[in-house]
């Protein structure tokens, strides 16, 4: 009874996946949760009221008035209620409707009245999901805190195959019941990433760049967006992809447009991660011909870039925390932890070069976790992922404390 006095608003919009709501319903009853069903008009071409009522023991909640005796349906008691509400399935109609505040029925004023957050499980065929309205609907979703529970991939209702399959109602019982847990670290918390190299052009076919994939930063996008922070990822040019709905992606070249992404989203942001690999130097002019070989020397005058993290350490407020990374090949620690300063940082990662399978390109790393409170704590070599993982651990520790 993993779900014992949880009070839980279970919506669900008409879609065929709306048969699997019924097992799901079940599953958190079992848990020993109190679930309200909420239902569109819509859900009830899929899958009757009365099964719902049957498993939750409680009344639907549909339309706004009770036809028989105009009992009103008080969507902000029931929003007040909830300690979670969950959608699924959710339809492409419903998020539209969500995003946008068209509260037209009693499962969108519902979600409107919600004071706990709220998760969505949407399902729709395959070109549906991927069409950008949908996309633009799920990112804006995301924007205002809610948790979207991505669809797989596999067999389509239509008989298509592809992305658009709700979560199977075990999976979807599991969310719940880590979000009860707690495990979830983040909820709400809004956490900038810097990841990648930068690239700083030198003619229009020539740039000074360093060998940083991204990998890191990358995966601890995921790590952060699966502990239900709501993630930007501001990528130098790197080959990686993101699909989580809850990774806002900004696409970089040069430290400067780092430099400007990040001014602009950390003020709204609870942390910041700096994982890039950022140019220290860049040619103090760009050549606007592709430059020709001539003398058998040639100079390329630089000049300094903006250090990104010691710019927002100087901004960073009481309420926010601010991580970097030092890559360093020697006197690690006393380097690391100037560093540390200089930038006012709260805690740093630092990688050794001099560890084999540690830093760049690799899919393992090797760190030690310098804070401020003169504090080390060393890892070892793990896979990146788990890596990220110890650091979104350190980071949700930090911030419990501000
Ligand atoms: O000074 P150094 O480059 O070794 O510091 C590394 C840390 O500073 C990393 O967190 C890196 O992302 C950040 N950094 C930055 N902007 C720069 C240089 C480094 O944000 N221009």
């Amino acid at each position: 009874m993993r779900l014992k006095n949880k009070h839980i608003i279970l919506g669900i919009t008409g879609s065929i996946a709306a048969y699997k709501a019924a097992y799901l319903l079940r599953g958190l009853v079992k848990e020993g949760a109190e679930v309200q069903v909420v239902m569109t008009p819509a859900a009830k071409e899929f899958i009757t009221p009365v099964t719902m009522s049957a498993l939750s023991d409680r009344p639907v909640a549909s339309e706004f008035f009770a036809a028989n005796d105009g009992t009103w349906h008080s969507h902000v008691d029931m929003g007040q209620w909830a300690d979670l509400m969950l959608v699924a399935p959710v339809t492409a109609a419903t998020l539209g409707k969500m995003a946008h505040g068209i509260a037209d029925n009693l499962l969108v004023t519902t979600y409107m009245s919600a004071k706990c957050p709220v998760y969505l499980a949407p399902a729709m065929d395959l070109d549906m999901f991927k069409h950008p309205s949908t996309l633009k609907n799920l990112e804006i979703l995301q924007s205002y805190g809610d948790v979207i529970l991505e669809p797989g991939e596999g067999e389509l209702a239509s008989g298509l195959h592809g992305k658009g399959r709700m979560q199977e109602p075990e999976q979807l019982v599991e969310e719940v019941v880590a979000f009860f847990n707690s495990k979830k670290k983040l909820l709400n918390k809004k956490v900038l990433v810097t990841a990648g190299p930068t690239y700083e052009k030198i003619d229009p076919v020539r740039f000074i760049g360093n060998y940083s994939s991204g990998k890191m930063g990358f995966a601890l996008a995921e790590e952060l967006a699966n502990q239900g922070a709501e993630v930007t990822l501001v990528a130098g040019p790197v080959d990686l992809e993101t699909s989580n709905f809850n990774i806002h992606r900004i696409d970089v070249e040069s430290a400067q447009e780092m430099h400007a992404a990040c001014l602009n989203y950390f003020p709204e942001m609870d942390a910041a991660i700096m994982c890039a690999a950022v140019a220290d130097y860049r040619p103090k002019a760009i050549a606007d011909k592709k430059i020709k070989r001539k003398a058998d020397e040639m100079n390329i005058e630089l000049e300094a870039t903006t250090d990104i993290a010691a710019a927002l350490g100087k901004l960073k407020t009481d309420n926010q925390m601010l991580v970097g990374f030092a890559l360093e090949t020697n006197d690690e620690e006393k380097n690391a932890v100037s560093k540390m300063a200089k930038k006012n940082l709260d805690f740093i990662v630092l990688n050794s070069l001099q560890d084999q399978g540690a830093g760049f390109g690799v899919d393992t790393n090797k760190i030690t976790i310098l804070s401020k409170d003169n504090n080390a704590q060393e890892f070892e070599l793990k896979q990146k992922k788990e890596v990220a993982a110890d650091i979104v651990e350190k980071l949700s520790q930090e911030l419990q404390k501000l």
